[in-house]
């Protein structure tokens, strides 16, 4: 794609437990972040062992016109050098959404500069579209803590579903198995650490959907096993084989069914280049980046993965969400609504929904 004109935008995320903003500049040559900051409210919410939507709502509005502000400032930039403002609204802790939806549209109202209503999964799936060149389309493995899916990724806006998790996402996989073994919230990263160097043969794991058609995932049994498994591991060996143990399951699991999803990918694709991303919070995992490495060049895919400060919750994804819609004339209304559910395939999610629809529609 060629642009003449670089367009500059802040982002803004506020979904979950991060107060986040960042600057991105969208030029014919690819994105650059010129500024991303995050505000973790990990400590405030890691005595509850979990996420507190009224607190992390309170706490993004303590701290959200802060963090635009350091933005702009880490930037050099004023509001006046921005082409819009592009704000995650939805899907997440809607008390939270509303907080980051409602101060973009604020600037975005004073300033007359469009707005950009961001679906997060669409910024976890451009995510590393802000330090690689990866050209749609692509085969995306979409892990964070909240979502497990496998999507072909046509375009800007454009996504198929091709599996998902019929439970659990794989991050809440490892946040309850690390939790069950003690681990502070969330526990995906000190899992990992905990892992090191562990025989991961000594504890016989379910394997879900094993030679299961199609690409969906299941990680319910296995959390369940290893967290029966975790209150007999006292020992830090066992701790430690316990916990490699689960990541590896994690991980073949996550390669088994791409693997399958790459078979169809590959048949619609047919004769392009076949390219393998993987974002979201997990995919900061080594065990789970390797395994799918391995699974890429098996396979004749090219495999990239964000750096690990983008895999997990960022608003330098939003930003550049957002510039790619706004330079294809994609903007939203100031009437853009803050949605706890909004499955990036909407099609998928209502014909063929993998959870039960709740009062608000397709949750995935
Ligand atoms: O994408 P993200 O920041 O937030 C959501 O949108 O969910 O993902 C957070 C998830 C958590 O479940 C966390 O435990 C997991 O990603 N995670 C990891 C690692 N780093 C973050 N899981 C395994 N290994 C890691 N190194
Ligand atoms: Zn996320």
């Amino acid at each position: 794609m060629t642009r003449s004109k670089p367009l500059t935008v802040l982002g803004i995320e506020t979904s979950c437990d991060e107060t986040a903003a960042a600057v991105v500049r969208l030029t014919g040559g690819g994105a650059s972040v010129l500024s991303n900051i995050i505000y973790s409210q990990i400590a405030e919410h890691a005595p509850y062992g979990g996420v507190v939507p009224e607190i992390a709502a309170r706490s993004h509005v303590e701290r959200i016109d802060g963090i635009v502000a350091r933005a702009l400032s880490d930037a050099g930039l004023t509001v006046a050098d921005l082409n819009g403002v592009a704000a995650t609204a939805g899907p997440g802790l809607v008390g939270g959404v509303m907080v980051g939806l409602s101060f973009g549209k604020a600037i975005a109202l004073a300033r007359g500069l469009p707005l950009i209503a961001v679906n997060h999964l669409e910024g976890h799936a451009v995510s590393a579209r802000l330090t690689a060149d990866i050209a749609y389309p692509f085969l995306l493995l979409l892990v964070s803590g909240g979502h497990c899916q496998l999507l072909d990724v046509a375009g800007v806006g454009a996504c198929t579903r091709l599996g998902s998790t019929i439970d659990d996402a794989a991050g809440e996989a490892f946040d309850k198995i690390g939790g069950a073994l003690g681990l502070p919230y969330p526990a995906g990263p000190a899992l990992e650490r905990l892992a090191q160097g562990g025989d991961a043969s000594r504890y016989p794991l379910p394997r879900a959907l094993v030679g299961r058609e199609g690409c969906d995932f299941s990680f319910s049994g296995l959390k369940t096993a290893a967290a029966r498994l975790a209150i007999g591991a006292t020992d830090p060996v066992d701790r430690r084989d316990l916990a490699a143990a689960a990541q590896l399951a994690i991980a073949r699991q996550l390669t088994e069914r791409t693997g399958r999803a790459m078979s169809l990918y590959a048949q619609t694709h047919e004769g392009r280049e076949r390219r393998l991303v993987v974002a979201g919070g997990v995919a900061a995992n080594s065990a789970v980046r390797a395994s799918l490495h391995a699974l890429a060049a098996e396979r004749g895919f090219s495999f990239d993965a964000p750096p690990l400060a983008f895999c997990t919750d960022n608003a330098a994804m939003i930003a550049l969400a957002g510039a790619e819609r706004l330079a294809l004339g994609m903007i939203d209304g100031l009437d853009a609504v803050a949605r706890p559910r909004w499955p990036l395939d909407e099609k998928a999610a209502r014909l063929a929904p993998t959870h039960k629809a709740g009062r608000k529609g397709a949750k995935a």
